[in-house]
């Protein structure tokens, strides 16, 4: 091979593998390419280390219900997925039924939207949002309600990508993100005209604490909603299938204990909340959550030679393989979840804290 056929060749496989990786392999505005994939604030060597740590938690399932140590587990998981759920799945770390003629992104706006506009704030109003993830839906919320969010997460890595994204979206002067634990948040009493979460509070050891704590930094009179991960009134505790796939959920999902639909108002009565409204949001005439998972499958199999191949190379730390195929294997069991029925990650409550005279 003559010289000038070896370096077009050379160039060829360069310009193949970076379009690969950064252009293939990256998103529809997800932020993060697969070439920047981290541990999050783990050091990169030590990413094996905690996702071997991880499982771990598993062999001891009762040290994992033991309230003091979740928040930590929970952070462990959301260092080793916040780089791979941008990129694989987008800034909003939530499901959303499909919807005709629309893409997943605007599907995705459009459940986000959907929470605001039932707590009823207005613009100017200073809401919460419990367990914010890197911020696509607390965006999405300000733009479309004028609201000043303020967002809580337990991972200090998804605050910085928080605060990135939202400046990057002209959005900081409504967005606020903050590290803590919403299990003992640092807000004052009565503080918040509104308050939601998405996909969140199921991280929650017990939904008491958390639900106390929204409870707790409402101003009287004003309204909550959570889309809650739930097992349905179809989950059968004596099927070994149905136990496989909600274990399967709870293990690669950093859950404590997925909880029956049927305690969410309960536990909300119990802390004080009166109940306005509760829909499963996955049920008909709502078309299946699932199916975006399903369609992913081809998307799986091409990110996953992107991660073999850059954790190969030394551009992935070590363990990005194993966190990759946690994934993917939770996804099978998430939508079995939903093709069977068992399993919803959209039971919408509306609570609401009432107002002093009422109490
Ligand atoms: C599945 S993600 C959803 C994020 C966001 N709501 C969204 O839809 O994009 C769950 C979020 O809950 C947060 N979380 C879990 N346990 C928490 C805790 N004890 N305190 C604060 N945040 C917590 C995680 O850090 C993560 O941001």
């Amino acid at each position: 091979m003559d010289s000038v056929t070896l370096v077009c060749t050379a160039s060829l496989i360069a310009g193949g593998l970076y379009w690969f990786v950064c252009v293939f392999g990256s998103a529809e505005r997800k932020g993060k390419h697969a070439s920047q994939l981290s541990g999050g604030s783990i050091d990169r060597e030590k990413v094996q280390d905690n996702y071997n740590q991880y499982w771990s938690f598993f062999k001891k399932p009762k040290q994992i219900e033991k309230t003091e140590n979740v928040p930590a587990f929970v952070d462990t998981f959301y260092n080793l997925v916040t780089d791979i759920y941008e990129w694989g799945w987008g800034q909003s770390f939530h499901f959303s039924p499909a919807i005709d003629g629309k893409s997943n992104l605007e599907s995705t706006k459009i459940h986000e939207q959907m929470a605001v506009d039932l707590i009823k704030v207005k613009p100017g109003q200073k809401i919460l949002d419990a367990g914010c993830g890197v911020g696509g839906p607390m965006r999405a919320i300000a733009a479309h309600s004028g609201c000043n969010v303020v967002g809580i997460t337990i991972n200090e890595y998804q605050v910085s990508r928080a605060k990135a994204h939202n400046k990057k979206a002209g959005l900081d002067h409504l967005c606020d993100v903050v590290c803590g634990n919403f299990l003992e948040m640092p807000f004052e009493d009565n503080s918040f005209d509104g308050a939601y979460s998405i996909e969140a509070t199921c991280h929650a050891p017990k939904l008491e604490d958390v639900y106390g704590e929204i409870f707790r930094v409402l101003k009287p009179g004003a309204l909550y909603v959570s889309y809650e991960w739930v097992t349905t009134e179809l989950y059968r505790g004596d099927d070994p299938e149905h136990v496989e796939v909600i274990q399967g959920i709870e293990r690669g999902d950093a859950l404590p204990g997925l909880r029956s639909y049927s305690d969410i108002p309960e536990v909300a009565k119990k802390v004080g909340f009166e109940v306005v409204k509760e829909l499963d949001l996955a049920k008909p005439p709502s078309k299946p959550w699932w199916t975006r998972l399903k369609m992913g499958r081809v998307a799986y199999w091409r990110n996953h030679i992107v991660v073999m191949v850059l954790e190969t190379i030394g551009v992935a730390p070590k363990g990005t393989i194993d966190v990759h195929q946690m994934l993917f294997k939770t996804a099978d069991y998430l939508s079995r979840g939903g093709e069977t029925g068992i399993f919803s990650p959209m039971h919408m409550i509306l609570l609401k804290k009432p107002k002093q005279e009422e109490s």
